[in-house]
């Protein structure tokens, strides 16, 4: 009788007694002169199903030919399992072997499984049980995030990823070109490098953002977000950058700068609540294994209100710290862009929970930020979080023509790339506010991972885009 293949995760919570079919990777196998146990896990959940088989000859056959890694089929009675600590095991009747795996050859050996040696077989990785817990997190937290800006209402935009502006004024974009590069390049009466001939007829590069493009979607439909990758060429090689991330960037009409810190503290509680109470047994694993705060820390920002603190007020703190002896690597004033070991000193140490940080001197911020009275501060904000440090980055926009012009200028960029930027500050202009949330940062705190190459699936980094 034809039967179909039952999810390792529905057959755990399946009662003793029905014929069922599995399908899946091995784990491990064991057993002794009579039995064999087989440890099968297909990816929908971390735990595994133990296959119970009866050896006889012909099973014996079968078994020589499964090893870790190996995929099979097993279709077999469900039975009350009596010690493997589910409820239910199959005792198999009939078992296809799909693909063998060489135990010579096969990386992913109990011998090395740091982190360190799971980056360079990253094509293998999502089969250990941390990648798979990982990966499942990562997709539910995506679904949660359309999820969430839905039930509100927003708009899903999608931003252009190749682009003639750098939205962040950094600097550090990556080239798209068709250009040749082994042949002389072609030059205008200048000298430089001719575009023209290029692809798109001019310069144009990965984006390192999508909230111009998401500016122009809030100013005509109100509320959207925007929710792709984006590309940054800087040489940070740090257990926090990545060369190409995901970033989920809101962009809110009418939205003043309370009214974004509010949906943004708003948006990391429902992440976090909706990774404890549909993520449970991945997020328990994590804990279990490697950092057992983990879910005590992920309840805390649930329940507790962040700090909300003006950047003058920060220094200030810091300065104090710095005095009373803890050691920064890098100085403290007012003016200093805050590294991350200063944002996690705020966060951990003095208020222990999250901050969000506002009122950043003008010169170390973007120029769309909507200036202060002061002509010194902007109306930023960062949202700090523990372990992490930085992990939104927002800010109320510059909604004045003559404000957000004479910035451009003054920064020395070009105001003829950023014509249909400006215009929605020409025509109907209007208060408006949005951030950005790291994806992968997101995901350290919601995992405890300790590096962003581990919460996804083929990092890009200096030196490294293999896979
Ligand atoms: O602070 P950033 O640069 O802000 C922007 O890009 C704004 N356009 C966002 C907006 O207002 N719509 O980046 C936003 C967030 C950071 O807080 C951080 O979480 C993440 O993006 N991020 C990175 N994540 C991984 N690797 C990198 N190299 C990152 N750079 C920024
Ligand atoms: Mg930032």
């Amino acid at each position: 009788m034809e039967i179909i293949r039952t999810k390792v995760k529905d057959l755990l919570n399946m009662k003793a007694g029905e014929e069922v079919l599995a399908k899946g990777w091995v784990r491990t196998k064991r057993g002794n002169k009579e039995i064999a146990f087989i440890a099968l896990n297909d990816g929908s959940t971390i735990k595994n199903i133990q296959i119970v088989v009866d050896k006889n000859p012909e099973m014996e056959a079968v078994l020589a030919k499964i090893s870790t890694g190996a995929c099979i089929g097993v279709r077999g009675n469900l039975v009350e399992s009596v010690g493997s600590g589910q409820a239910v095991e199959i005792r198999a009747t009939e078992i296809t072997v799909y693909g063998e795996s060489d135990p010579m050859r096969y990386p992913l050996q109990k011998k090395d499984t740091s982190f360190e040696y799971l980056r360079t077989v990253a094509h293998m990785r999502p089969r250990t049980n941390t990648f798979g817990a990982v990966l499942r997190l990562r997709s539910q937290m995506a679904f949660a995030i359309h999820e969430y800006f839905h039930s509100k209402g927003f708009v899903y935009l999608n931003a252009p990823l190749i682009t003639a502006s750098d939205a962040e004024g950094a600097g550090n974009m990556f080239q798209v070109t068709t250009l040749d590069l082994n042949a002389p390049l072609p030059k205008n009466k200048k000298g430089e490098i001719d575009y023209s001939k290029d692809f798109f007829g001019r310069r144009t590069s990965l984006t390192v953002s999508g909230q111009l493009e998401g500016e122009l979607g809030a100013t005509a439909l109100g509320e959207i977000y925007t929710f792709g990758p984006t590309f940054r060429a800087e040489n940070s090689n740090t257990p926090r950058h990545l060369a190409e991330f995901w970033m989920i960037e809101p962009e809110m009409a009418f939205y003043d700068l309370k009214d974004n810190m509010d949906l943004a503290e708003d948006f990391i509680k429902h992440l976090v609540r909706y990774a404890l109470d549909n993520c449970f047994d991945d997020v328990k694993f994590l804990n279990d294994r490697y950092d057992p705060e983990l879910i005590e820390r992920l309840r805390s920002v649930i329940y507790t209100e962040f700090v909300r603190l003006e950047y003058t007020e920060g220094i200030r703190i810091l300065e104090q710290a710095a005095k009373d002896g803890v050691q920064f690597e890098y100085p403290v004033f007012w003016g200093a862009d805050l590294q991350s070991e200063h944002e996690r000193y705020l966060v951990e140490k003095h208020f222990g929970k999250p901050v969000i940080l506002t009122g950043y001197p003008k010169d170390i911020k973007a120029f769309y930020m909507k200036q202060n009275e002061d002509g010194k501060t902007v109306r930023a904000m960062d949202v700090l979080f523990p372990k992490i440090g930085e992990i939104i980055g927002g800010s109320e926009r510059e909604a004045d023509l003559t404000k957000l012009e004479t910035r451009i200028d003054e920064l020395g960029m070009s105001r003829r790339n950023l014509e249909w930027y400006i215009d929605t500050r020409r025509f109907g202009s209007c208060p408006h506010s949005g951030f950005g949330l790291g994806f992968e940062r997101l995901l350290l705190f919601v995992t405890g991972m300790q590096n962003i190459r581990d919460v996804i699936p083929f990092p890009r980094t200096p030196k490294n885009a293999e896979f």
